[in-house]
């Protein structure tokens, strides 16, 4: 079997032999980026399937949202880099960005950002229906039950047919997802929800509901709330990544908007992609010190090790994450406004991140430093337990979910995602009674 790419301008296809019976697949170019070769019909003409696990060479659909080169280490959110929005922007407008596909005029701006401060309430019984998970529950758990609940609560903006319903739903979640997050950590800790404040900005009104107490003023620090706010535009969309497929599976099915989103947080909350933040720094505190690294180093490149760089690698990035320089940055400002001058976890970062970049190893292998590796140095510093860092990637996510879930449904070719398989179980055979089997 061989497959050959032909170039005809606008009409290109592939050509694939199997079995010496020649079949031309199309070939459709994006504005950027490779091409994909269609096998939409590849079953009905040669009677087999793909064999792709890890889809590392599978384009699942067609979007027009996110762009990543991982070898040049580019990410743009339709069409601008993401170092200027992170630079220039600020979370709301990258929300507004990847929902309609356009930054918004200052009167779009003006009323997204009112629309979506206006939904920032939860229903009131969630705070009851908190008090069924157990105080010492991981925050993520209770994420995904809470987030899964606002399906029972909101029924006015669950047709997924009627866009308008959708942009609801959309505005909705988008507004809460602060609050339960902010919910879930005021519930572990043991202090009361703080309610969201409507003339605060989206990061200061956050931070406030995780850090005010009934008992003190709270002053909002915007240095703080600025790098919330980065933390958040750097996280808000990653393309097809497996969270963001897992929400596009479930919502294939015309499942609740909000039950999907519930999907893609149980998909985030794995150590090979969300908790990711969470294992980079507990793996920074269990080295502890710079003279230890040699000794975590050889362990990440030994075949029989499980151990691994957490922070380090990537699926797509073969090259510098670009969110992690900016990470990078974000960290010093953060310890430099709080006045932490010497935080060991960062200098093992440092000298982590040094000495794995001139290791053959990591040369060889294309790893690199990806966004966790500095998120949680800096989520520490900002006050977060480990356990939050995932919610707050949960948070920024969930834009991107939303974005990527409505251009799905918008989709004229969206079919329910229901992938194939190469079996190698059991060949037909029939049944024995129990007291027949040996
Ligand atoms: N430390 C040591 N070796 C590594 C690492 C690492 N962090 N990552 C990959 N490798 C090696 C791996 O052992 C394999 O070696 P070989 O070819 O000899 O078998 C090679 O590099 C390719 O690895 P892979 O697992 O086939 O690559 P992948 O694309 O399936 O995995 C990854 C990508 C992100 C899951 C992986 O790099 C990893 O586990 N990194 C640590 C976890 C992490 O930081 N995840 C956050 C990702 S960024 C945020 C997000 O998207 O959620």
């Amino acid at each position: 079997m061989d497959a050959t790419a032909q170039d005809k301008k606008n009409t290109k296809s592939a050509k694939l032999t199997v079995d010496g019976k020649d079949v031309a697949l199309p070939v459709h170019d994006g504005s950027i980026g490779p091409s994909v070769m269609d096998i939409g019909k590849l079953y009905a003409q040669t009677g087999m399937f793909t064999y792709d696990p890890g889809f590392t060479s599978t384009g699942s659909c067609e979007s027009k949202i996110t762009y990543i080169d991982g070898d040049e280490g580019v990410l743009l959110y339709r069409g601008y880099p993401i170092e200027q929005l992170a630079e220039h922007g600020d979370f709301l407008e990258t929300c507004y960005l990847l929902l309609y596909g356009e930054l918004p005029n200052p009167t779009q701006k003006a009323d997204f950002d009112f629309r979506v401060t206006r939904h920032t309430m939860v229903h009131e019984q969630m705070s009851r229906f908190f008090q069924g998970f157990r105080r010492d529950a991981h925050p993520m758990a209770v994420m995904c039950g809470s987030v899964g609940a606002l399906a029972a609560f909101y029924h006015d903006s669950t047709d997924i047919s009627d866009p308008l319903q959708r942009m609801i739903a959309s505005i909705r979640m988008i507004a809460k997802m602060p609050t339960l997050a902010a919910m879930a950590y005021k519930y572990n800790v043991g202090q009361p929800f703080v309610y969201p404040k409507n003339d605060l900005d989206y990061a200061t009104n956050f931070l406030r509901m995780c850090y005010a107490v009934p008992t003190e003023d709270y002053k909002p620090n915007p240095v703080l709330a600025k790098a919330m706010d980065r933390i958040f535009i750097l996280h808000a969309d990653h393309e097809q990544n497996a969270s963001t497929s897992t929400v596009r599976l479930a919502g294939s099915s015309g499942a609740n908007p909000f039950a999907c989103i519930a999907a893609g947080i149980a998909c985030l909350w794995g150590p090979a992609h969300g908790g990711a933040n969470e294992a980079a720094l507990k793996m920074l505190a269990e080295i502890g010190t710079v003279d230890r690294i040699p000794e975590f180093i050889k362990r990440a490149k030994d075949k029989n090790d499980s151990f691994r760089l957490m922070g380090f690698g990537h699926r797509v990035y073969k090259n510098y994450d670009p969110r992690a320089k900016l990470m990078q940055k974000t960290a010093h400002e953060v310890l430099k406004e709080l006045g932490i001058k010497d935080d060991p976890l960062l200098d093992v970062a440092i000298e982590l991140e040094r000495i794995a970049l001139h290791d053959e190893y990591f040369i060889e292998k294309k790893l690199y430093p990806n966004v966790d590796f500095y998120s949680g140095i800096t989520l520490k510093a900002m006050g977060f337990p480990t356990s939050m860092f995932t919610v707050l990637f949960a948070v920024a996510r969930t834009v991107g979910w939303i974005a990527q879930w409505n251009e799905m449904i918008e989709d004229p070719n969206q079919k329910i995602g229901r992938p194939r398989q190469l079996y190698t179980g059991a060949e037909r055979r029939d049944y024995v009674q129990v007291d027949k089997r040996k």
